[in-house]
């Protein structure tokens, strides 16, 4: 069965062709990061112009280097929720044209779950159930996956997801937007505990986490450093060149060049270390308590080195098989949607002409 694909979550445009739920026959992929990189952050309706302006590109690029022909295509499968509701709703109607033009079933996808299915395009014989951690943007779960699309949610963030924290921490560095991949990257020099950080424990909810706390520690961190650097920096100012001038008189901005004071790397590589020491233990926990030998990651931040090698030397250590997607499937891609479509399709998942968009959806369904 060939399941033409489509994801437009957030801010990157992508479609693929997938046979049969395994095999990717094509994966398109437009990111649109630098483009919202200015901005800090994405910019959702910059996010959905863009999204309307290379939909239809990809989507030709996909059947085309899939080596099939539109009329070969069984089901149109796209990401429904949860996600930049405007974002979402260009896919959601580009793929209603199309399985309408091709007169074959619409097949909703829940992102997360999507996610989730990436490990199934890297492990070809990975089969539910298992545990799996989804770590991304826009969320932080801990679910069990009992069946293809029978998963349960057992542990949550309850404020910012890790890649939010991630991305904070990284412009708070000036490392700029997305900032996951450069703060991991900053962080291979640094001392993984020169900056104490707080690891939250959330009361009667033992799989539950906490990143918000973290994310204002690293500004903390970072702005206290600015603040003392000032005063140095004006102290100097003040003795070389001008006695008299009064530490008001400085010029404008000064101070935030004296985060350079800080030991940056070392902030990134503390910083990596409390986000690990917040989802892997949690996640080797669950596993233990729901006995789930098979454990997976997924999601943007699953590319992250420090939490990879954690889980590995964890899992290794508790005599568990862990399941890493390459890099390329831990980001938003649409092979992953084509292969969750093949499983929903199976269990029935059809949605017509009138489907519409989430923001925020359960992944439970
Ligand atoms: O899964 P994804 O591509 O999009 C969502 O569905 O949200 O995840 C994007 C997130 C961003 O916050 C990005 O900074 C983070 O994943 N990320 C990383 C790394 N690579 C991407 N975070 C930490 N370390 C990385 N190597």
């Amino acid at each position: 069965m060939i399941i033409f694909a489509i994801e437009t979550s957030c801010d990157e445009t992508a479609a693929a062709v997938v046979r049969d739920g395994r095999e990717v026959l094509s994966s398109e992929l437009f990111s649109q990061a630098d483009m919202h990189a200015m901005y800090g952050g994405v910019v959702p309706e910059i996010a959905s112009r863009n999204h309307v302006g290379h939909i239809g590109r990809l989507a030709e690029m996909a059947v085309k280097n899939a080596g099939i022909a539109k009329n070969d295509i069984d089901a149109v499968a796209v990401t429904y929720a949860p996600g930049l509701i405007g974002a979402l709703l260009v896919g959601v109607n580009f793929a209603k044209g199309l399985a309408m033009a091709l007169g074959v079933p619409l097949v909703p996808v829940h992102h997360i779950r999507g996610h989730i299915a990436a490990n199934y395009i890297a492990y070809p014989d990975l089969e539910p159930p298992f545990l799996c951690t989804v770590v991304s943007g826009g969320n932080s779960i801990i679910a069990d996956v009992r069946g293809y699309t029978d998963i349960c949610i057992i542990g949550r963030s309850r404020d910012d997801a890790a890649g939010e924290c991630f991305d904070k921490a990284a412009r708070v560095l000036g490392l700029g937007y997305p900032g996951g991949p450069a703060l991991d990257k900053l962080a291979q020099g640094g001392n993984d505990s020169l900056f104490a950080l707080p690891r939250p424990v959330i009361d009667g909810a033992p799989y539950d986490m906490s990143f918000s706390g973290l994310k204002t520690s690293v500004v903390n961190i970072v702005h206290n450093a600015e603040q003392r650097g000032e005063t140095q920096s004006d102290k100097a100012l003040t003795d070389k060149a001008s006695p008299n001038k009064a530490p008001q008189d400085k010029e404008p901005g000064k101070a935030s060049r004296n985060i350079e004071l800080i030991d940056k790397a070392s902030l990134a590589a503390s910083f990596s270390a409390a986000v690990s020491d917040i989802l892997v233990p949690r996640v080797m926990a669950a596993a233990a308590e729901f006995d789930r030998e098979k454990i997976a990651i997924a999601g943007g931040v699953a590319a992250n080195s420090r939490i990879r090698a954690d889980f590995l030397r964890t899992a290794e250590a508790a005599g568990r098989t862990l399941f890493i997607p390459p890099l390329n499937l831990c980001g938003d891609n649409a092979a992953m949607i084509g292969c969750q479509g093949y499983y929903e399709y199976l269990a029935g998942a059809r949605a017509g002409m009138d489907l519409n968009a989430y923001a925020t959806m359960d992944v439970s369904g």
